[in-house]
């Protein structure tokens, strides 16, 4: 009798190890699966706010590696097939596409992410989604430009504006995708005419960032800048007294409203092409384009939501709807090459 209990107790035992390891087996598994890597050159708390946000909807952690954009491309190349990377996260169309051209990125199909982002600002084949707009506008000096002499990218060449506009060089993403779009619009020869009259009238050799050609025009060394609008924006909103008192003398004017629109580009993300936990990546790409996410982007960050029917921000809303280029935004990628070559040519620094 006593062996037999013993026997019991023994079967038991074992079979509460076994349930054990069963569940720690599953536990393990569950914590594998409750996990998506991230890798952005996005510093901003909005992002950080939304991956928390995520995380506690759906319990799945959310890894984040940072570093320049260029450079986690080559991590990702680097790494190959070993890439921990599920989601790529960068700025404008033109480092999206490279991105897809180089390999890094793989299609995916969602419903929910086809309906919440407008076909022209997603790849046609699905290897990368919008998420917010910004639209390269052209800002001025409130007390020495005004509005009605503002019209179109184009018209920023006439000698009216010589040595008055400021703007950063041409090596900078932002200003190779909006040539791309006036070379897709209106072909190579006008836009390396458009380049040179750039150069022509620019009040001093490129350089800075966006931010910078704000404060030099608030500081009298130019009259109006091609920038894009969350910089303007987050001046605003801004706590520090020198970034506000800057960006109060600053108008914003949405140029080319009578024909193909303002120019506009995204910051955008796709699954990487060896993603471990696609899924997971595919529902955080979903969770960014859904109304919650949006509507942070636009509030804390005064980036256009990709959705419509997001509300803006009240700086966004300030600045009034205005028409979009609504140009598939691959093809900015696709014309790169090419506008890096006209900047050449028309030296632009
Ligand atoms: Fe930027």
């Amino acid at each position: 009798m006593r062996t037999f209990c013993k026997l019991v107790a023994v079967t038991l035992l074992v079979a509460a190890c076994d349930g054990q390891k069963q569940q720690a087996q599953q536990q393990e598994q569950k914590t594998d699966s409750l996990v998506v890597n991230v890798y952005t050159h996005r510093h901003y708390e909005a992002d950080k706010e939304l991956f928390a946000q995520f995380e506690k909807q759906t319990g799945i952690k959310v890894n984040v590696k940072t570093a320049s954009a260029d450079e986690l491309q080559k991590l990702m190349e680097m790494e190959g097939d070993k890439c921990p990377a599920d989601v790529l996260i960068t700025v404008d169309a033109g480092r999206l596409v490279r991105a897809k051209e180089k390999g890094l990125l793989q299609p995916v199909h969602s419903q929910v992410l086809n309906a919440n982002i407008p076909a022209h600002l997603r790849d046609p084949e699905g290897y990368w989604y919008a998420l917010t707009q910004r639209a390269r506008v052209i800002v001025y000096h409130k007390d020495k430009v005004k509005p009605s002499e503002l019209s179109t990218y184009e018209a920023l060449t006439s000698p009216k504006w010589k040595k008055r506009i400021l703007v950063r060089s041409s090596d900078n993403i932002y200003n190779q995708s909006l040539l791309a779009s006036i070379i897709a619009h209106k072909g190579e020869e006008t836009a390396l005419l458009w380049a040179k009259g750039i150069v022509a009238n620019m009040a001093r050799p490129p350089k800075g960032n966006d931010r910078d050609q704000i404060y030099a025009i608030a500081n009298g060394e130019g009259d109006i800048a091609l920038v894009n609008t969350y910089y303007l924006g987050q001046m605003l909103n801004s706590k520090e007294p020198t970034d506000t008192l800057a960006a109060k003398k600053i108008g914003i004017f949405f140029p080319n409203q009578q024909d193909r629109g303002t120019h506009i580009n995204v910051s955008g993300a796709g699954v990487a092409r060896y993603a471990p936990n696609k899924e997971n990546a595919i529902k955080l790409l979903e969770f960014l384009t859904s109304d919650q996410a949006q509507q942070v982007f636009a509030q804390a960050n005064q980036e256009y939501p990709v959705k419509t029917g997001v509300p803006l921000s009240s700086i966004l809303a300030s600045w009034g709807s205005f028409k979009a280029d609504t140009l598939n935004i691959a093809q900015l990628g696709k014309l790169n090459a090419t506008a890096v070559k006209i900047f050449d040519m028309a030296g632009w620094k």
